[in-house]
């Protein structure tokens, strides 16, 4: 049975990767799960200088899901470079590294630190709804969003994901922009923008009012949207929301993705990604599929 999967020349000997944000460097998780058994690792945020993020709270738990506004906290590129690559690469996966910027500059500066490291994939994440200058405010206008990804793509020497934000009313539009300015593969879905107020203290729940949904609840806006986007590029896509086992897996390969990212599902069980991996496997030999391809896109 095979169930390698190929992003843009680099093999993944399976087509399930952590999210960004949900499984942080790995290190977090490396004694609950064994990394060893996901296709790539998709490491947290990392901007050119550390972020503290924004204060709490922050996260929050609604029905079939999370919000969360974090805020991309994170040590910056150089504490990446000296700490975490090293680590991920004692393990038997792939290192894609999730790029964030307040500016275009920022990102570059980022993608130029990371050259000649030793990762296998950029994520371009200009869909985040937490930060206020660059993030989803870049990802949700078709124009900025090829503007971003051309100038981002100059400095990068590995191929270049795009992370496209639901928050859009014609998600097509941005990804068709994103392939225009040359993003090499594109992710999707980044959390959907939503609320929570405790009536007892007649307040938001969120120091920011309003954060990212994720979870169970967005999988089947997550769906339709990675369908709509595997129908209108020739690129490779992950897809993503709300995925937390093997089945939930295979709707979005069945979509046309060639890999899934599994995010908030990591919370609430850390071997969520490695049973998802088992459940794809399951199912291939029920039903006597001897290739992970055979199931790519066949929904029309
Ligand atoms: C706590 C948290 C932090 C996140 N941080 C990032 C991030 O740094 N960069 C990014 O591109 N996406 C980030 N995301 C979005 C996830 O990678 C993913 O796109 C989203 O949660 C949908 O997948 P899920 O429903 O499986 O969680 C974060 C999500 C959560 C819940």
């Amino acid at each position: 049975m095979n169930t390698n999967v190929d992003i843009c020349g680099v093999k993944l000997k399976n087509p399930v990767m952590t999210a960004s944000g949900t499984f942080g460097s790995g290190r977090e998780f490396s004694e609950l799960t064994d990394i060893n058994k996901i296709g790539a690792v998709v490491v947290k945020g990392v901007a050119a200088v550390s972020w503290q993020g924004n204060p709490p709270p922050r996260i929050a738990e609604v029905y079939g899901g999370m919000l969360n506004s974090v805020g991309l906290q994170n040590p910056g590129v150089d504490h990446f470079i000296e700490e975490d690559i090293p680590f991920l690469r004692q393990y038997d996966t792939k290192i894609v590294v999730n790029v964030c910027g307040h500016t275009i500059d920022q990102y570059r500066e980022v993608v130029k630190r990371l050259k000649g490291q030793d990762i296998d994939l950029l994520e371009l994440n200009i869909s985040c709804p937490n930060v206020d200058e660059g993030g989803m405010a870049f990802g949700t206008d078709p124009v900025m969003v090829e503007r971003v990804v051309s100038e981002v793509k100059k400095e990068a020497d590995r191929p270049l994901i795009v992370k496209l934000s639901p928050n859009v009313t014609d998600i097509t539009a941005t990804a068709k922009a994103a392939v225009s300015g040359g993003a090499d593969a594109l992710s999707l879905i980044n959390t959907l923008t939503g609320m929570k107020i405790d009536v007892h203290r007649r307040a938001p729940v969120l120091y920011r009012k309003i954060g990212g949904m994720s979870g169970p609840a967005v999988k089947p806006i997550a769906l339709r949207m990675v369908y709509e986007v595997c129908k209108c590029v020739d690129v490779p896509v992950i897809g993503m929301g709300g995925i937390s086992n093997g089945e939930d897996a295979l709707e979005f390969i069945m979509a046309g993705a060639t890999a899934v990212a599994i995010g908030t599902a990591s919370f609430v069980n850390p071997n969520a990604a490695v049973d998802t991996v088992r459940g794809i496997e399951e199912y291939m030999s029920r039903y006597g599929i001897e290739d992970i391809s055979e199931l790519r896109g066949i929904i029309e």
